[in-house]
């Protein structure tokens, strides 16, 4: 990819180690543009559950900044995925979020692509068109544990180290065995880059989630924890080493405070660890109980939780029960789409087996919570009075290394890594 342009490497250099971004890398257009070519066209990126396009004919599409994604299944039953494009005159071909078709008929002139993305049909244009020259164009898709991931990128980085991370910790999850119980589209008026550093850190946590703090061990950093607590997670650690560590199960992130993620120095961009939950929490639920059938491939509730992300555009925190997803959308400098998943297993009856006012408030707060304090913080770091304040070593340690992730990758140029790199694991 080509050198950043020095005006942003000018930028790049303004950011004040071991401080917050200053204000214009959150609110410029054209940084916003090339962070979309540099960074979102480059890596990986979540789509959706391969069980949304379950038959031949079934599609979703997906929005990075102004491009469309397509991403369909084919008459061989295999995940494809496109640009939403015409290669006619460009119109957008699929309108709706997801759908069923026989064919791709486009909206302008009907030019026709068969589920392969093949041309079949462009009556009224001229003899001796070469139609397999003008097939929809293909994009790089992979399915891992039911996770669709496509890249725009012509040489996309290597997808197998984040294979080899995730399909042993998703598989027990079950994503694969699961459908939406709800989804919901968030719109928040803030920079992606915001929403990624409140996910990084849970020194918000006591302030803005205080439901999230009772289930969760995450805001006690080695120095918070007493020895009340550190009793307790030792407890549930040993418990589920002792009884799942043949299936995956175990504890792998056994500290309290969040596991370390992303981490620019190693060039690791996906992670997955299970963490354990607070005693009397079975699920993240707002009471702790149980709020639908058991999920995947697990016999009881001592799970703890499960939790993966991926740079640039996903997370999801999975209970015994239901598993909430995140998919990013960048929509604007000030603007990003994130849609909301709630899981439960495949055959879980709405009314019968889970209730939606039981299953959704814990996350649904947790996000509501999230956006509108990043939702603010946009306002204040669009104020010309705002100056990067330092970041807390003990409490916000993933937030450097986002910053620090974003930075190599500004300067770098596309790729989000892709080295193999397993995470420490509790043995
Ligand atoms: S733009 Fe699609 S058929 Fe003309
Ligand atoms: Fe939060």
């Amino acid at each position: 990819m080509a050198a950043l342009p020095s005006e942003f490497d000018a930028l790049l250099a303004t950011r004040r180690e071991g401080h917050g971004m200053p204000r214009a890398f959150y609110q410029t257009e054209a940084l916003f543009e090339q962070e979309l070519s540099r960074i979102w066209h480059g890596g990986w990126l979540f789509a959706g559950f391969a069980f949304e396009i379950a038959k031949p004919g079934d599609y979703l599409t997906f929005s990075v900044g102004g491009t469309s994604v397509l991403v369909m299944r084919d008459d061989g039953n295999a995940v494809r995925a496109f640009h939403n494009v015409c290669r006619h005159r460009g119109t957008l071909l699929c309108r709706a979020d997801a759908g069923h078709v026989r064919a791709i008929v486009c909206p302008y002139h009907s030019w026709t692509y068969s589920r392969q993305g093949e041309l079949v049909n462009c009556h009224g244009m001229q003899e001796g068109l070469d139609k397999s020259k003008l097939g929809l164009k293909p994009l790089a898709v992979e399915v891992v544990s039911g996770l669709i991931y496509v890249s725009l990128a012509a040489s996309p980085p290597d997808f197998a180290p984040l294979r080899e991370e995730f399909e042993p910790a998703a598989r027990p999850q079950g994503f694969d065995r699961a459908k939406i119980a709800r989804m919901i589209e968030y719109d928040v008026e803030a920079n992606w880059k915001l929403v990624w550093e409140n996910n990084r850190e849970c020194f918000h946590c006591p302030s803005c989630h205080p439901q999230y703090i009772k289930a969760n061990f995450d805001i006690y950093e080695e120095e918070y924890a007493s020895p009340a607590i550190r009793a307790q997670m030792a407890a549930a650690v040993a418990r589920t080493h002792d009884k799942w560590a043949s299936e995956g199960l175990a504890i792998t992130h056994a500290e309290g405070g969040l596991a370390r993620f992303p981490d620019p120095d190693l060039d690791l961009w996906y992670a997955a660890d299970r963490t354990v939950m607070v005693d009397g929490f079975e699920t993240e639920s707002m009471d702790g109980k149980r709020v639908a059938p058991l999920m995947g491939d697990y016999q009881d509730c001592d799970v703890g939780v499960l939790r993966m992300r991926s740079m640039v555009n996903f997370w999801v925190h999975g209970s015994c029960d239901h598993a909430v997803a995140a998919r990013l959308s960048p929509a604007g400098p000030r603007k990003t789409n994130v849609r909301g998943y709630w899981l439960v297993d495949q055959f879980a009856q709405e009314g019968a087996d889970y209730d939606l006012e039981k299953l959704l408030p814990f996350w649904h707060l947790t996000n509501q919570q999230d956006w509108d304090i990043s939702k603010w913080q946009q306002k204040g770091v669009d104020s010309i009075g705002y100056e990067p304040g330092p970041l807390s070593s003990q409490k916000e340690y993933n937030v450097d290394a986002f910053i620090r992730w974003y930075l190599k990758q500004m300067r770098a140029g596309g790729a989000s890594g892709g080295k193999a790199v397993p995470l420490t694991r509790v043995a």
